[in-house]
């Protein structure tokens, strides 16, 4: 790359906070392929336009390999994490398919409509406990986080008592402002703590992926315990931000959740419509090219790395015309807000059952949902890989 990089990477957000970064949706007008500067001031490319964002992630050409030269590392702390044993949402193909496949069984609609009774019943448990004898309470601990906590602990064969750890260490994980030793400690704690649990399905299976990995024989103990890390993170942070963000963005939108309460069934089609709007993955997916690949007219070399960045690209309005607004009846198909190519969210049809029966019983159930507190005040995620907020004080 000749030219030195213009913007950082993150950039700040501006004043709307659902919004992306104005410096990104004014390169998306200008240089859709962008340079940025990330964090120890090295290069990168960033990729803001939707048809190009999804080129990168549907080519082999760009590698999402932590251990290639050149691989763009977010922040100090996530080159730390390609260390050790990384899950298969680091690998290519074939290591990376042969994995997922060990999985995918286990995420198809199918199977996953079949969890509806339980999901729904963990949510009206939840509710229960948040809304008895109460009028007010912080919807990010008493529903959105453990929602998707107790589900992915259930599927997985993981103790759910072991919450407050396991929460713990994900947040540092994900944190950009954690350090390099936080960071490592956090690492080193999942992993033991997986791998013991693992060890312990050997001779005291349950019905869960962990004691299923362990019965076909195929995978080391360590291997198992990384696809479980991959699991238990990616399974509870994004949908508990994912869900809080969305009643937030519906309360701040009237005529929306107008409709939506009007329109009881039109709940999965508003799960699409705020995942795209919210594209909470906010530091975006990286890849890195490993042969000179061109993108939107621009050379990118074999060794540079690149970031599509989900949340300018699903704003694109040559996709989504008047992306910037949020139209709960729009055509939202082909969204990247789980990403695209071989890495496609492998939970995703996990993630939008539990929107959808956490919307559906929050809205149903609390009619006079409004925040408790001035929207001013309520504290966004910059800092986190993925967005959302710290807490969501809401009455009723
Ligand atoms: C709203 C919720 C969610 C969002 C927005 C989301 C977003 C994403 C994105 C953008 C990727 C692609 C990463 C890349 O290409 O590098 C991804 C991959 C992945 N997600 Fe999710 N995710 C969500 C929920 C979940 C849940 C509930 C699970 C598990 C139960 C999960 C498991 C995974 C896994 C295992 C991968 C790696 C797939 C692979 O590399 O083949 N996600 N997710």
């Amino acid at each position: 790359m000749a030219t030195a990089a213009t913007t950082s990477h993150p950039a700040p957000r501006g004043a709307c906070p659902f919004a992306p970064p104005p410096a990104y949706q004014q390169a998306q007008q200008d240089e859709p392929v962008t340079r940025v500067a990330l964090w120890d001031d090295s290069p990168c490319w960033l990729i803001t336009r939707y048809q190009d964002a999804r080129a990168v992630l549907a080519d082999p050409r760009f590698s999402a390999d932590a251990a290639r030269p050149g691989f763009p590392f977010l922040t100090a702390a996530a080159r730390q994490l390609s260390v050790g044993k990384t899950s298969f949402i680091r690998m290519d193909d074939p290591e990376h398919g042969h994995l997922r496949r060990m999985l995918t069984g286990d995420f198809t609609i199918r199977k996953t409509a079949a969890l509806r009774p339980a999901v729904q019943q963990a949510a009206d448990e939840l509710f229960d406990r948040m809304t008895t004898g109460r009028t007010a309470a912080d919807l990010v601990a008493e529903f959105a986080l453990p929602l998707p906590s107790l589900v992915i602990c259930l599927l997985l064969g993981v103790p759910y008592q072991d919450h407050e750890f396991f929460q713990r260490c994900s947040r540092t994980l994900l944190h950009r402002a954690s350090t390099v030793a936080e960071v490592a400690a956090a690492q080193d704690s999942l992993t033991t703590y997986l791998d013991t649990l693992t060890e312990s399905k050997r001779t005291d299976p349950d019905d869960g992926i962990l004691s299923r990995l362990v019965a076909r024989g195929e995978l080391p103990t360590e291997e198992i315990g990384a696809m479980g890390r991959l699991l238990l993170i990616a399974g509870h942070e994004t949908t508990a931000n994912m869900t809080a963000l969305s009643v937030l963005a519906l309360l701040r939108h009237p005529d929306q959740l107008a409709h939506l309460r009007a329109h009881p069934g039109s709940t999965p089609a508003a799960v699409e419509e705020l995942l795209r709007w919210l594209s909470i993955v906010q530091t975006g997916v990286v890849r890195v090219a490993v042969e000179d690949a061109e993108v939107g007219g621009v050379l990118i070399r074999a060794g540079e790395g690149v970031i599509c960045q989900i949340n300018t690209a699903n704003r694109d309005d040559e996709r989504y015309p008047d992306g910037d607004a949020l139209d709960l009846t729009r055509d939202t198909r082909r969204h990247l807000a789980f990403g695209f190519g071989v890495h496609q969210c492998l939970g995703q049809p996990l993630a939008r059952l539990e929107l959808e029966i956490a919307l559906d019983t929050l809205l149903r159930r609390l009619p006079d949902l409004h925040l408790a507190v001035p929207f001013e005040e309520i504290r966004f995620r910059h800092e986190m890989t993925v967005y959302g907020v710290e807490s969501l004080p809401v009455a009723w």
